[in-house]
């Protein structure tokens, strides 16, 4: 089988600058998708269907136009890779990402990203449910003020509004959305590897990956 490596944590922990240089170096493909989650919430709002709204969000994301190339991310003829990126996506993500039918009608695309040489997938459930059998799970995780600095530092860089009072509330508030639902809960499996990158930087985690992977 195609090897995987999943990579699944709470937000802003760092996973998707981790497995996009994880899969740079080992000449992998990388799969975020949480992108797709986004992807899904912005199609949604832009189509008029409410975000709770079960079968008209699966029925999106089932034939969702996107397209990630480069680093840059499409929906259609859009490009959207910043505004996925916003905190009324990151919100409309998470709660898209609830339904049981939305994460259903993502499931075979994601597994289409499994090719030649290997895969670095990120998300929640990367090793519980997309690919229970990859060969090295890590659960990526740092303290939620941490995560709520970078996310702050992320947003700025981008020209994007940004308010640390706001995103340490809001992060606190979907992970306990991504660990408590009944579809999918973030949680850190019996097999996975701990990464805490609270006082760990990129490359530090990177080669810790890398490490592992080469052993
Ligand atoms: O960047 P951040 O980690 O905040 O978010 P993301 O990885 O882009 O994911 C956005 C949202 O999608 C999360 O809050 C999760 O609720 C959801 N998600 C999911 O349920 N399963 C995945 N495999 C990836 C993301």
């Amino acid at each position: 089988a195609v090897p995987v490596i999943a990579i699944d944590g709470p937000s802003a922990s760092g996973k998707g600058s981790v497995a996009e240089r994880v899969a740079a170096q080992l000449g992998w493909e990388v799969l975020d998708s949480g992108a797709l989650y986004r992807i899904v919430a912005l199609a949604a709002v832009r189509a008029g269907v409410a975000l709770d709204d079960e079968a008209g969000v699966a029925a999106i994301a089932a034939r969702l136009p996107a397209r990630f190339d480069a680093g840059r991310v499409w929906l259609g003829g859009d490009e959207v890779s910043t505004e996925i990126r916003s905190e009324a996506c990151s919100s409309g993500a998470s709660q898209v990402a609830a339904l049981p039918a939305v994460r259903e009608a993502l499931l075979a695309r994601q597994r289409d990203y499994r090719t030649r040489p290997g895969l670095v997938a990120d998300g929640r459930d990367m090793g519980s449910v997309v690919f229970p059998d990859a060969g090295l799970k890590i659960f990526l995780t740092a303290s939620a003020e941490a995560r709520a600095e970078r996310r702050y530092k992320q947003l700025m860089a981008k020209g994007l509004p940004a308010n640390m009072h706001d995103l340490l509330s809001d992060l606190q508030e979907r992970d306990a959305r991504d660990a408590m639902r009944a579809v999918a809960p973030l949680q850190k499996l019996p097999d996975a590897v701990l990464l805490d990158t609270t006082d760990l930087d990129i490359d530090g985690a990177v080669a810790f990956i890398v490490d592992l992977v080469r052993d």
